[in-house]
């Protein structure tokens, strides 16, 4: 069966899914984007993607065409006529397509875009979560807003087919010595004294949900935290390493630049978290 898409007020079979040349998503990614995971047929976290879509169109001044909990919903109906089990929605909304080219923002009524697909994908039984994933190190050519989570991830599609490239499951991004996040990624370690360490939110970084949600936790068990940048030394120095993202949850990372972290192998703390966060994401599915 033909996978169903949602366009503008409209569910299509994905061949009948399109938007316009002159959409300002495809000219300039003018536009903002989410990816929400599905597990038992229900969003995970689906709240605090929506409060950073929220967040991230209200930086850019590009009102949504629907709200809130009517996306929400255009979600739910997605993921129900798709059948989908285990998986992801992606949703974009982007300013619209004008009748030209023009920079600045369209003059007329212009309606922004709102499409959305899913995807199916086993996380929880992900069999990179039982080996672990190696990770390259680029450097971090984004803009400096990397809050916003815009479509325009040109560097970050450069920099996960170097990974891809190079046989690793993801890139770590560089920028004055110090490990941004992933290329669609937040990054952790585990030190020697058992501190989970993660860049603090910034301009520098996009806010990760799963972060957010890990963060805190571990915060409810008396786990030790600091938020701050570390170093790829630091890293390869450390117990235990491991990226969060919607599409991931929490997945470990084993290696950085072919050179092995601790044993080669998942690590408890990790294995811990990841336990944690599945329970968290069923308890709170919608
Ligand atoms: N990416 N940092 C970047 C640059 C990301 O693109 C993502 C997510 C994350 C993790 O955020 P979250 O935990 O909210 O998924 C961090 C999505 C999954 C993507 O682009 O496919």
């Amino acid at each position: 069966m033909e996978q169903i898409a949602y366009v503008n007020g409209s569910f299509v079979p994905m061949s009948e899914a399109k938007v316009s040349i002159l959409d300002r998503g495809f000219l300039f990614a003018d536009g903002i984007y989410e990816v929400a995971a599905v597990l038992d047929g229900k969003l995970i976290d689906n709240a605090s993607h929506l409060a950073r879509l929220e967040r991230s169109v209200g930086e850019i001044s590009l009102a949504l065409p629907e709200t809130i909990d009517r996306i929400q919903e255009i979600q739910r109906e997605l993921v129900t006529r798709n059948h989908l089990v285990n998986g992801m929605v992606y949703l974009e909304v982007t300013r619209g397509a004008d009748t030209g080219r023009d920079f600045a923002f369209p003059k007329g009524d212009v309606k922004p875009t709102l499409v959305m697909f899913t995807s199916v994908k086993d996380i929880v039984n992900a069999e990179s979560a039982k080996t672990g994933i190696g990770v390259i190190t680029v450097p971090d050519l984004r803009w400096v807003r990397r809050d916003i989570k815009s479509v325009a991830l040109l560097a970050q599609v450069l920099a996960k087919q170097a990974a891809a490239e190079a046989g690793a499951g993801e890139a770590w991004m560089i920028e004055d010595g110090k490990v941004t996040e992933g290329g669609s990624s937040s990054c952790f370690i585990l030190t020697q004294d058992d501190v989970i360490v993660t860049r603090h939110n910034s301009s520098a970084i996009l806010p990760g949900c799963t972060r957010k949600a890990v963060v805190a936790l571990a915060a409810e068990r008396q786990l030790r935290i600091e938020e701050r940048p570390f170093t790829i030394e630091e890293a390869l120095a450390a117990k235990e390493a491991f990226i969060t993202s919607a599409t991931v949850f929490v997945q470990a990372v084993v290696t950085i630049d072919g050179k092995t972290i601790a044993n080669g192998k998942p690590g408890p703390m990790t294995n811990r978290l990841r336990e944690i966060y599945v329970d968290f994401a069923r308890a709170t599915a919608v």
